[in-house]
């Protein structure tokens, strides 16, 4: 998930597989799609755009803008995200045992070119910046790559514990664990020295010889400057040390957290041109090293470009959907744009400790059957019936076969002041076609089953 905008050393000389992108860019299919016609300007949520050579964005990936899966209850993502916002909820906490980071989920996608890459000094000519690698609007504007994006103007805004959730988009091709939108969870956190060494006062964040000059902006270095694993220049070692340390011991938590206690884990150096030194965790699952997040220390020109001087920070960055997959098990990256109820059903957050294993969605058809009934007089949904102690009831007669049940519709009688309730029962068999025979009678026995039991009427 971390893929582009992570440049293996071999990357950054023209190597073979940069060799090989480019020509890929030139490809006929390439070509096609470059030169196909956009309107003279775009209406993306409401601000319009115009539109130039750089536009490739197609209307069926901006259609994934605002579906916000993240935040749909009950969806897997959402119940990653949750888990990773209650882990650092609980990891850090402010004397008065408040949360100290807070948390963005709702930023807008569409970011400028200055958000997504030069406040992160990825050099101009850095292959992630590529339109073949990327969804622009136009030149200026383009749907971002990363939640990194979005640093520098919370720091600004004087933000220095924060995690930004949200969707990303990248080109790629679409296969069982490659798709064009994903989502991604980044942090920050920015410690001042006074906290860094609370207990050693002596200790400073930066090398007394460094002359603590802003960076010039126009003069982003050369990543080949910015590679030495040990710190950047202006940094002193403690202070680096400390911070890396802080890090793995947090980031290495939620990974015990997500994955349980015993899971084997490994860091990798890496480079990020946003962060020096930077790392890459790897956990050891069905026999494969997988990489699981990016992290490392921030560079000091970002946080100067953001108006912070006197702090030294940590940034990490996320997948989801690879957390996700491995967690529930989920064997197609596809299935977490799926709208199907046999998806969506398998996930609640009501337990999020407990996550289970998804149970692959049967490909025969469904068959939905409504059940409405009068409660009896005075009994209320919630106040003498449970729609929950229904769909026990009803699962307990029908068992797999039902794949969901929804409360449709609820009125009260004008005259009787009885309640109606409807709900829709969605039947599918695993390994066959249901007859709208078998599944009426199975519909029939719910309906048996709900008189006996709870006194209703059924209508
Ligand atoms: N933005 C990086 C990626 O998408 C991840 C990252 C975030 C790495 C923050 C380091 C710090 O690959």
């Amino acid at each position: 998930m971390l893929l582009t905008l992570r440049v293996p050393r071999s990357r950054l000389c023209l190597g073979r597989q940069q060799h090989r992108r480019l020509l890929a860019s030139t490809a006929p299919e390439e070509a096609k799609r470059q030169t196909t016609q956009h309107p003279l300007q775009l209406e993306i949520n409401g601000n319009t755009y115009p539109t130039d050579s750089w536009t490739n964005v197609t209307p069926r990936i901006l259609s994934h803008l605002g579906l916000n899966k993240h935040l749909q209850r009950d969806h897997p993502l959402s119940i990653i995200r949750q888990r990773i916002i209650n882990y650092f909820y609980g990891a850090y906490r402010n004397q008065r045992g408040n949360p100290l980071f807070s948390v963005y989920d709702k930023l807008s996608p569409i970011v400028t070119v200055q958000q997504n890459f030069d406040n992160l000094l990825i050099p101009i000519d850095h292959v992630s910046r590529q339109k073949s690698d990327c969804y622009y609007v136009n030149r200026e504007h383009l749907l971002r790559a990363h939640t990194t994006a979005h640093q520098v103007e919370l720091i600004s805004g004087g933000l220095d514990n924060f995690l930004v959730v949200g969707e990303v988009y990248r080109r790629d091709e679409i296969d069982s664990t490659h798709y064009p939108v994903f989502h991604q969870a980044d942090a920050v956190r920015l410690v001042t020295k006074d906290k860094l060494f609370e207990r050693n006062p002596g200790l400073e964040l930066f090398e007394e010889t460094w002359s603590g000059s802003l960076a010039d902006p126009k003069r982003i270095l050369p990543s080949s400057k910015c590679m030495d694993q040990t710190k950047q220049p202006c940094h002193t070692l403690e202070a680096v040390k400390l911070m890396e340390h802080e890090m793995k011991h947090v980031l290495v938590g939620l990974t015990k957290d997500l994955f349980g206690p015993r899971i084997k884990y490994r860091w990798v150096d890496t480079y990020f041109p946003f962060t020096q030194p930077s790392w890459e965790l790897e956990i050891y699952f069905k026999d494969n090293w997988l990489e699981v997040l990016g992290c490392g220390i921030m560079r000091h020109e970002i946080l100067q470009k953001a108006g912070v001087h006197q702090s030294i920070g940590y940034a990490f960055g996320v997948g989801l959907e690879r957390l996700a997959m491995i967690l529930f098990d989920i064997p197609d990256i596809r299935l977490f744009w799926s709208n199907d109820s046999g998806f969506l059903s398998q996930f609640s957050e009501q337990d999020l400790q407990n996550l289970p294993k998804y149970k692959p969605i049967s490909h025969y058809p469904q068959c939905s059957n409504d059940l409405s009934f009068w409660l009896p007089a005075n009994v209320e949904i919630d106040a003498g019936f449970s729609a929950n102690d229904f769909y026990d009831l009803a699962r307990t007669i029908a068992g797999d076969v039902v794949e969901q049940i929804s409360l449709v519709d609820k009125f009260k009688h004008p005259k009787t002041g009885k309640t109606s309730l409807c709900f829709r029962i969605v039947y599918r068999h695993m390994e066959r076609t249901l007859t709208q025979a078998e599944v009426n009678e199975i519909h029939k026995h719910i309906a048996d089953a709900s008189v006996e039991a709870f006194n209703v009427q059924i209508r």
